[in-house]
């Protein structure tokens, strides 16, 4: 199989990671070959220093998408979340990978609230507080995606059903091969 993108884009405590390491373990067990690139590990790595204007999250998707194309490239199926606010750096990211690779964007679509509601970091009560600035949703824009390959609200969801939904929609677009089990059934 031939690699691609699977890109998570969401407010930040909407569930991106979460899903993406169930999609990434449901994909090693069929044999694929599989990267993650998530925002906060990116930020302590390629992306370390950068903050959280619209140019640095620009730069940050920038590099994600061009590292996410090469493994791409070679063969791999690779993992993006990241919150990924703007839709132009969206486009120009999937610019860049389908030079390479087929582009899959998931929408994880929890509403604001239910991620104050998380707010396992507790970065909403800072930002909210003022003690934070630029917060995604609360003082900085998410601009929605319109043509998602998959939307999701992960509100009174359990990860396990978001996680097959997307490992469903990779097996719609053939890129997964399908389980044992309902490649016999069908
Ligand atoms: S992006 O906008 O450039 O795509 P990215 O996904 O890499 O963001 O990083 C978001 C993570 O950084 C959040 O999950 C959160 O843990 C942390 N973070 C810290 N400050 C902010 C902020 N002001 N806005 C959004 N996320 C923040």
């Amino acid at each position: 199989m031939s690699g691609y993108v699977v890109w998570f884009t969401g407010l930040s405590a909407a569930g991106k990671t979460t899903i993406a390491g169930g999609v990434a373990a449901e994909l090693e067990a069929r044999g694929v070959v599989v990267d993650s690139l998530d925002g906060d590990v990116v930020r302590t790595r390629l992306s370390h220093g950068l903050g959280f204007s619209k140019e640095d999250r620009d730069t940050n998707i920038a590099r994600i998408a061009w590292v996410a194309s090469r493994i791409a490239r070679a063969g791999g199926a690779v993992l993006v979340s990241a919150i990924s606010p703007y839709s132009e750096a969206r486009r120009r990211a999937r610019e860049q990978v389908t030079q390479h690779a087929p582009f899959v964007e998931i929408y994880v679509a929890t509403p604001l609230a239910e991620c104050i509601r998380r707010d396992p970091k507790r970065l909403y009560e800072r930002a909210l507080a003022g003690e934070i600035g630029e917060m995604t949703g609360v003082s900085s824009p998410y601009e929605a995606p319109t043509a998602a390959d998959l939307t999701l609200d992960t509100t009174d969801v359990a990860p396990a059903d978001s996680i097959a939904a997307v490992v469903a929609c990779l097996e719609e677009l053939d890129l997964v091969p399908r389980s044992a089990v309902r490649r016999l059934v069908r």
